[in-house]
């Protein structure tokens, strides 16, 4: 399938498929709408009022038109109320990218409001919502894709806006990244493991020219890792430490640290997660990991003037004779000891090794991304991320990125008087503190590991997977956090 963008306008354009959008309560034919629809023998009007079509978000109809038209079928798609938002724009084609597939169109044209008098973001989030709504993952069927060849869409026209080829690219190389991140998380436990993590993340720096460096267990050792090699000792798999660096070509603007929480698989450990736990959907606790991967294969395309390094302490964590217990206390990378009160509470052990790791970079900032704790879940729900950051700068600049992205946070307290609830009476820390505020407790544990760095973390245990179709989202893996990583390293 191939996007393009035109200065053609709907009244000129010839096709299968014409989609064109309409605000909530702005359903109104004139001036060159009215005269298109004078070529379409009023089908257009008649599609309007015969489905009561009035622009909500979501809402679409289509129909045929007939005699001799140059367009085969005529598409409408609501936009919601003003102001328009640039996420209504991907949701938008997402709709009308999946009709058009059903409606077997081969050629499609779309045409939908400016955003913010900016047509390259305008059609940047086009042509991402339609190629994120298109995305199919078949790995796992036995059964090989149909390819349909008789009817694929083939070729996409935005029009109005001109010429955006570089709009269009850099739309589709973000795409790549949410798509690896969605496969990553997706795929089972089985398939992806620390072992094939590390691999992926190898295969990225060898196809964009990033560096890579693995740390084996004996070099965590070396480190002092304690906190992240607890978590790793009852896997018969080995940990992999993964450090890919992205170093553009001239000095860099500023050095940042992305880390991304990889339990490739989370039983709980001793803390066996028990029935109706959701232990069988703990493939989706790397995703951290994923959206940190997803941003590095988009990174080393966009080719920023900043450094970025992306961090991700990779294991399972699972039960063993060699598993921590209850009660045991490790030492990570800082020196600190941690009381093991639940084996539960495994992400916030290799992420506080990977934060004394990103910290002794000399980063600017580091972000962490985490499917940390269910409470974060309870607060927000399936679709918003938490942020924590003690840094106002880094918390106006990731909710901006967040907001381009269509990316949904929401910043939480870092309530320092919670800090009560994880001190230990043996220990200088424990795991875990009460469970009202447990996305708090573990966003304060985490800071525990931070100096002096600028640091942010954000919970992504609710948006990393959702259950039914959600806009350009189908249901199952999301992908979420690669678009609001790569516009905050991109756009600060
Ligand atoms: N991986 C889970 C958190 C999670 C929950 C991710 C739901 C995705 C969806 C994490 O390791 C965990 O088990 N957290 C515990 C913490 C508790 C033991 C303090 C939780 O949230 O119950
Ligand atoms: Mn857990
Ligand atoms: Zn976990």
């Amino acid at each position: 399938m191939d996007i393009q963008t035109t200065k053609t306008l709907p009244l000129d354009w010839s096709g299968d498929m014409l989609a064109i959008g309409f605000f909530e309560d702005g359903v109104e034919l004139n001036d060159q709408l009215a005269e298109l629809d004078g070529k379409f023998s009023n089908a257009l009007k008649e599609l309007i009022e015969e489905t009561e079509f009035k622009g909500k978000a979501g809402s679409s109809a289509v129909t045929r038109v007939g005699g001799s038209s140059p367009v085969r079928k005529v598409m409408v798609v609501g936009l919601g109320k003003l102001e328009l938002k640039l996420d209504s724009l991907r949701r938008a084609a997402a709709v009308v990218a999946r009709t058009a597939k059903k409606e077997k169109s081969k050629t499609l044209g779309i045409h939908l409001p400016l955003w913010n008098d900016d047509p390259a973001l305008t059609a940047q989030a086009i042509a991402e919502g339609i190629e994120l709504a298109l995305h199919e993952d078949k790995r796992f069927k036995s059964e090989p894709a149909e390819n349909g060849s008789n009817h694929k869409l083939e070729r996409v026209e935005l029009l109005g806006l001109g010429e955006q080829t570089q709009a269009i690219q850099q739309a589709h190389q973000i795409c790549t990244g949410v798509i690896l991140a969605r496969e990553l998380v997706a795929a089972p436990p089985n398939v992806v493991t620390p072992i094939t993590l590390a691999e992926t993340a190898e295969a990225i720096a060898a196809e964009h020219g990033l560096n890579i460096e693995i740390l084996e267990k004996e070099d965590c050792e070396q480190l002092g890792m304690g906190a992240f090699l607890g978590v790793a000792q009852a896997s018969d798999l080995p940990p992999k430490f993964i450090h890919l660096t992205y170093k553009p070509e001239g000095a860099p603007k500023r050095k940042l640290a992305i880390i991304g929480k990889g339990l490739t698989f989370d039983s709980g450990g001793l803390n066996l997660k028990g029935a109706g736990s959701g232990i069988e959907t703990m493939k989706m606790d790397m995703g951290g990991s994923a959206a940190a991967l997803g941003a590095a294969k988009v990174v080393g395309q966009l080719q920023p003037d900043v450094e970025v390094h992306f961090i991700v302490a990779a294991t399972e964590n699972m039960i063993s004779g060699h598993a921590m217990r209850p009660g045991d206390i490790l030492t990570a990378s800082n020196g600190k000891t941690i009381e093991i009160n639940n084996t539960d509470a495994e992400g916030r052990l290799t992420l506080a090794d990977a934060l004394v790791f990103a910290e002794k970079l000399g980063v600017d900032a580091i972000v962490d991304l985490a499917t940390l704790t269910g409470a974060c879940v309870v607060a927000l729900g399936d679709d918003i991320a938490g942020l924590w950051t003690p840094v106002a700068e880094l918390a106006t600049q990731l909710t901006q990125a967040a907001d381009l992205a269509g990316e949904k946070l929401w910043q939480m307290p870092m309530e320092e008087k919670y800090f009560e609830g994880i001190k230990s009476p043996i220990a200088d820390l424990k795991n875990t503190g009460p469970r009202a505020g447990g996305s708090i407790t573990a966003a304060l544990f985490l800071k525990e590991f931070v100096n002096e760095a600028h640091w942010a973390h954000l919970d992504i245990a609710g948006p990393v997977w959702t259950d039914k179709e959600n806009g350009y989202n189908s249901a199952g893996a999301t992908g979420y956090g690669v678009r609001t990583l790569v516009n905050w390293v991109v756009n600060n």
